[in-house]
């Protein structure tokens, strides 16, 4: 693997590494170890929130060894700025999870409003239960309380892009993840 550039510029703003691939792989490599003890007779619905979450998802859902389904249902909430709106918008697909287990694959839960939102509406789907996985998670940015059963980090309020998360959309595609320099 290369060398991970120390610090990069986005837009007009610098950031510094935070965290390898190698140190995220470690993360994702716990998380998968509980999940498949947790769900290996569940035959779970894993569903995936766009965008930010496709990276971790790819990872995490190549180590599930046990039959799985998968769904995808798009989010927004920050816009091209680097604090939340509080406004939540859901990009509805058709989602089949009557009687499922479903399992909300998220890569940073934040202030909560997000998942605290897909929640409530995946009640609608009646489904046999529902669970989050988060890569990230910043506990002192709760808005609401909300349940994570499953959390790769916590980490501190602080801007961080890289590993499908963005800054005005640029930096998802970063194998690495990196925290913004305060200047
Ligand atoms: C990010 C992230 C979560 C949400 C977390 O998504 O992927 O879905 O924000 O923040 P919260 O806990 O404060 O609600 P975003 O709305 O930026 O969409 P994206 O994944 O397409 O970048």
């Amino acid at each position: 693997m290369s060398q991970s550039e120390k610090t990069i510029q986005i837009h007009d703003k610098n950031f510094k590494i935070y965290l390898t691939r190698v140190k995220i792989l470690e993360y994702v490599k716990q998380l998968s170890e509980k999940i498949n003890r947790d769900l290996k007779d569940k035959n779970p619905v894993f569903l995936i929130v766009l965008k930010g979450s496709v990276f971790f998802a790819a990872d995490l859902l190549r180590e599930f060894k046990y039959p799985c389904s998968i769904e995808t249902i798009g989010a927004k909430s920050y816009g091209n700025s680097t604090v939340s709106s509080g406004q939540v918008t859901f990009y509805l697909s058709s989602l089949y999870l009557k009687d499922r287990h479903v399992i909300i694959i998220e890569d940073i839960v934040d202030t909560g409003l997000t998942l605290k939102s897909l929640i409530n509406k995946l009640k609608e789907y009646e489904p046999a239960s529902i669970e989050a996985v988060a890569f990230l998670s910043k506990p002192d940015q709760r808005k609401v309380e909300v349940p994570v059963k499953y959390i790769g980090l916590e980490i501190q309020p602080e801007f961080v892009v890289g590993y499908g998360l963005d800054y005005a959309e640029v930096g998802r595609n970063l194998g690495d993840i990196y925290t913004l320099i305060e200047e």
